[in-house]
């Protein structure tokens, strides 16, 4: 596409009362700034300009491997000011005038936009909002058709007060005519700033018609200036997200406590408990239940599985008909295929389970590879790290390893072994044996217990 695009990111953002620039504060886990760099990515343009001022040494280094074309705006004189910064970067036919604090803009409003600019020379985005307090109006004609000019709040008469259709600032101009009505702005106004705004009068009298988009959610649009706003924002893009899901059948007992971060997909009759967080890519699949207060991230969870409370599950593939928890731990490159029980107080790292094993108490399994059908008894573990390097344990099927049993990798315990409890197994368990390694009892007599003196 013959676009360039600019994002006004200048502002210090003083309401947030934070060191850190404005568009530098996360929204879900990424900058803003980053978020609409994202998504003005997707529209593949020949540049992306981002306007910075407050702190733009720090921004720049955050963003030093990404390919952008910063302009600096020492001082921040207004919107229109802002875009001037630009006018020697642009160069494509049309430019997009995006900013950075409206983390939540997407590609599919854009390209209406941009269409709709196409046919016309400029094109604006628009929202109808109950309460416009604070926001630049739409003044239309009397027919209320063509747009006329943008009031800011501080200008407005009593009339336009009432006026409920507010300026977005997004906007697409072809770059020939920006930069003509850029040259006529001046700072005439209650703030004394150059506005942006004024250019809608001049393409007016330049007989170019403005083509006015509505969004259709305020989330897509909004801008964020304080902690409170940001806060509000994370909360609806949530809600937002489950109520997706619930639209799709899944059961989220309370909507409003639930963290999707990533992406979460659910495949039919899956229920979510309160207090889950899902970061990265997740997947639920059928019949699955996922218990209250879960943290799961970038995972997979398999049909007919039921994860008990307050699991924390990080980069793992978990299997069908498994029943998990509560408190087990799931790191990352971790796979457990199909019926398999994971109790509370068991890590597991770096491992893979096969059908129908159980590991239920207070386990430690790193670097290892079980079997089908092994028992792992309460306290067991797997001792990986010599203080220099990992090793791998070994456990193949049908083992049944007595409870507090360390494994001192590297290790193999072969088919069918039994160890017995307390063991410290430092070589290899031949196939159905019993083996351990125990010190003997001793019955020690005329023992007197100590006595507090
Ligand atoms: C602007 C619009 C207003 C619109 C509102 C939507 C103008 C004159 N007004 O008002 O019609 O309803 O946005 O939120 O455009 N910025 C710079 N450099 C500057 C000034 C601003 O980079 O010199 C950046 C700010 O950091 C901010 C964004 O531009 O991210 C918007 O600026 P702000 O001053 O908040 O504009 P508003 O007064 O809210
Ligand atoms: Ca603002």
């Amino acid at each position: 596409m013959n676009l360039d695009i600019v994002i006004l990111a200048a502002g210090k953002g003083t309401r947030m009362k934070s060191s850190k620039p404005k568009v530098m504060q996360e929204f879900v886990g990424q900058p803003f700034l980053q978020r609409v760099i994202n998504t003005a990515k997707v529209l593949d343009p020949n540049k992306i300009i981002p306007i910075i001022g407050y702190k733009a040494d720090e921004i720049k280094k955050y963003f030093s491997n990404q390919q952008l074309d910063f302009v600096i705006q020492k001082e921040q004189l207004g919107t229109g000011h802002a875009v001037m910064q630009a006018i020697n970067e642009i160069t494509s036919q049309f430019t997009l005038i995006l900013y950075g604090d409206v983390p939540l803009i997407n590609h599919e409003l854009l390209l209406r936009l941009i269409d709709a600019s196409k046919k016309t020379g400029i094109g604006l985005v628009t929202f109808d909002k109950i309460n416009p307090t604070g926001f630049g109006r739409i003044v239309r004609d009397d027919n209320k058709q063509k747009i006329i000019k943008i009031v800011e709040e501080k200008d407005c008469d009593h009339e336009q007060k009432k006026i409920n259709e507010i300026n977005t600032g997004i906007m697409c101009v072809q770059s020939d005519h920006l930069k003509k009505w850029l040259a006529q702005l001046d700072n005439n106004n209650a703030q004394k700033e150059y506005y942006l705004t004024d250019i809608i009068e001049f393409a007016n009298k330049d007989k170019v018609e403005v083509a006015g988009i509505k969004a259709d959610t305020e989330t897509s649009i909004q801008g964020i200036n304080s902690m409170e706003e940001l806060i509000l924002l994370e909360r609806m893009y949530m809600q937002e997200k489950a109520e997706q899901l619930i639209n799709q059948g899944v059961k989220i007992i309370d909507p409003n406590r639930i963290d999707i971060r990533g992406t979460l997909t659910c495949e039919e009759n899956v229920t979510i408990d309160v207090g889950c967080i899902f970061e990265g890519d997740v997947l639920i699949k059928k019949n699955s239940k996922v218990g209250p207060y879960n943290i799961i991230k970038a995972s997979q969870i398999g049909e007919n599985t039921n994860l008990n409370a307050f699991n924390h599950i990080d980069d793992a593939l978990i299997g069908d008909n498994c029943n998990i928890g509560p408190y087990a731990r799931i790191r990352p490159a971790t796979t457990l295929k199909n019926n398999i029980n994971i109790g509370n107080f068991v890590e597991i790292k770096k491992s893979s389970i096969d059908d129908h094993s159980k590991i239920n108490h207070l386990s430690y399994v790193g670097d290892t590879k079980i079997g089908k059908e092994v028992n792992i008894g309460a306290g067991t573990i797997t001792c990986n790290y010599d203080g220099a390097n990992k090793h791998q344990t070994i456990i193949e099927d049908n083992v049944f390893i007595g409870s507090d049993t360390q494994l001192i990798a590297p290790v193999v315990i072969k088919k069918g072994a039994t160890i017995g409890a307390g063991s410290t197994i430092t070589e290899d368990a031949p196939e159905n044996k019993l083996t351990l390694s125990r010190v003997e009892q001793k019955n020690v007599d005329n023992w007197i217990r100590p006595k507090k003196k």
